[in-house]
């Protein structure tokens, strides 16, 4: 029998495009959790049709990239410049984002988003119905479309108009809020139904499926099921699927010639002091000040570790037309600036902050020399760097200092340090007692992560997924 296709929908493509020249393109990988997870699903037939990240009015150039990106069975959205910006700067980036991080809006933008809402939610399903149209020209009969993330919230209803024997389901890579913060959206009703015309949703915790499944029977008055969602005798699937990584991929990664030779170079370079680790992308949600403030509390507590330890802190830049992710980015240099001249000598300082993206195989090598990992996320869907570097840490079984408001914290909770990072007194003392842990219990510690994260695949996540997608259609016209 034929492999069943699969049409993975998100904005992000996995590559994203710069131009070099009238019809020349150049493809990079594209940073964050929903692409490592996706890239590491291995043995599907899938296509992936999404946004390439750049605005390309002319039809040389987007016939020259449709091309490229064919290469990667990738299938591109084109968005003009005006629609993007609104869609993606406004209302995916400033709105629902923070939102579902459960992060207001900044004080001073509120009247001003409080204004621009309606036309930032118009260029929202706009937007969407453009994916709609290029996923409904792709579709052969049989085909599973899988929708991601917040950006996509009206995608599902838009491709059931078109054809209502798809079988679509959508998947949340980040919280969903309790329903008292999704009231506050004046959207809040049209976003509920039009996931609700999907056949299966999908949360990465069981907390954010209940919290979905509240915000449906309270702000829309629908029944809540052990099974889901009813409306009218309609039932939508809800369920909790936690992602994972390709743990297989970072373990083979730490093999190559190149990487151990990595590995020795930094093991040379920062001889004599611990490793701590923080890699993130430069994001409020990442808790990066919170982190920062709590190292320096610790190195103003202990003296002594003052020329012993360095935090190596990788912020990636990130949605940087955004005006909020330009006040984070000045506010952690200020910050780190200040403690480095604080503790710095003239030969070394106590953190290394680095506003740039790695390749695989350095970031692989970083993790592997890592003494402590911190994660300190004021509140993040899943994290997967959290699952990278315990998987890193086959040989040096480092400690992981890890927020209790990542969905993380519900599977490596056994084995990491969870903190709440709005308390820096809490995190500094941790830092300490990851510093000084003894080998035993890190080496206990990490076992329960280890496992954990070497048998729940990104693989297992996906091909759960689909079959319960598969499952619950046959299961719906059964009932019919
Ligand atoms: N990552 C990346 N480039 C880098 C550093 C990290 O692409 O320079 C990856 C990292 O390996 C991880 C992802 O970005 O897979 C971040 O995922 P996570 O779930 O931790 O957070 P998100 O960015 O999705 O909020
Ligand atoms: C998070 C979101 C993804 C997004 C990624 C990177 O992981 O859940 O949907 O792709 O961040 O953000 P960006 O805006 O660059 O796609």
């Amino acid at each position: 029998p034929m492999k069943q296709r699969l049409l993975v929908v998100a904005n992000r493509l996995p590559v994203s495009a710069v131009r070099r020249g009238e019809d020349s393109w150049y493809l990079e990988v594209s940073a964050g959790g929903l692409v490592s997870a996706l890239l590491g699903v291995k043995d599907v037939d899938a296509r992936w049709i999404g946004w390439a990240g750049v605005n390309v009015p002319d039809e040389v150039g987007q016939r020259a990239l449709t091309k490229a990106l064919a290469e990667k069975r990738c299938i591109p959205v084109f968005l003009d410049e005006e629609i993007a910006h609104q869609y993606y700067n406004g209302y995916c980036n400033n709105i629902l984002w923070p939102l579902f991080h459960y992060l207001g809006l900044p004080q001073e933008d509120r009247l001003a988003t409080t204004r621009s809402f309606q036309s930032q939610f118009d260029a929202y399903k706009r937007a969407n119905k453009m994916f709609a149209d290029v996923v409904n020209m792709h579709y052969q009969e049989g085909d599973v479309v899988w929708c991601h993330d917040y950006h996509l919230m009206f995608l599902p209803k838009c491709l059931k108009e078109y054809n209502s024997k798809m079988k679509v389901g959508w998947f949340l890579h980040t919280p969903f809020p309790s329903s008292e913060i999704h009231r506050t959206l004046p959207s809040r009703s049209e976003l509920l139904r039009s996931v609700l015309a999907a056949d299966i949703v999908g949360f990465h915790t069981y907390d954010y499926a209940r919290h979905f499944v509240s915000a449906c029977t309270r702000i829309l008055g629908l029944e809540g099921t052990p099974e889901g969602v009813e409306d009218q005798g309609m039932l939508t699937r809800v369920a909790a699927f936690p992602i994972g990584i390709d743990s297989d991929r970072f373990k083979r990664a730490l093999e190559l010639p190149a990487v151990k030779e990595h590995i020795n170079e930094l093991t040379h370079r920062f001889a004599g002091r611990k490793v701590m680790l923080g890699v993130d992308r430069l994001d409020m949600i990442k808790g990066i000040p919170q982190k920062i403030l709590a190292f320096e509390k610790f190195l103003e507590e202990n003296p002594s570790w003052r020329d012993k330890v360095v935090l190596l802190q990788i912020a990636v830049p990130t949605r940087t037309d955004v005006p909020e992710y330009q006040k984070l980015t000045s506010q952690v240099h200020e910050i780190v600036g200040r403690i480095n001249g604080r503790f710095g000598t003239l030969t070394a300082v106590p953190i290394h902050h680095l506003d740039r993206s790695l390749d695989f195989h350095a970031l692989c090598a970083l993790y592997a020399v890592t003494d402590v990992a911190l994660v300190t996320s004021l509140r993040d869907g899943m994290n997967l760097v959290s699952y990278e570097f315990v998987a890193c840490q086959g040989s040096k079984k480092g400690v992981l200092i890890l927020s209790e408001f990542a969905g993380a914290a519900q599977s490596l909770g056994a084995g990491a340090l969870l903190v709440n990072p709005w308390n820096i007194t809490e995190v500094a003392a941790s830092i300490g007692y990851a510093l000084n842990m003894s080998p035993d219990e890190r080496e206990k510690r990490h076992r329960h992560n280890y496992a954990h994260v070497t048998t729940h695949t990104a693989q297992d996540w996906a091909e759960t997924f689909v079959s319960e997608l598969n499952d619950t259609v046959v299961e719906a016209q059964l009932r019919t």
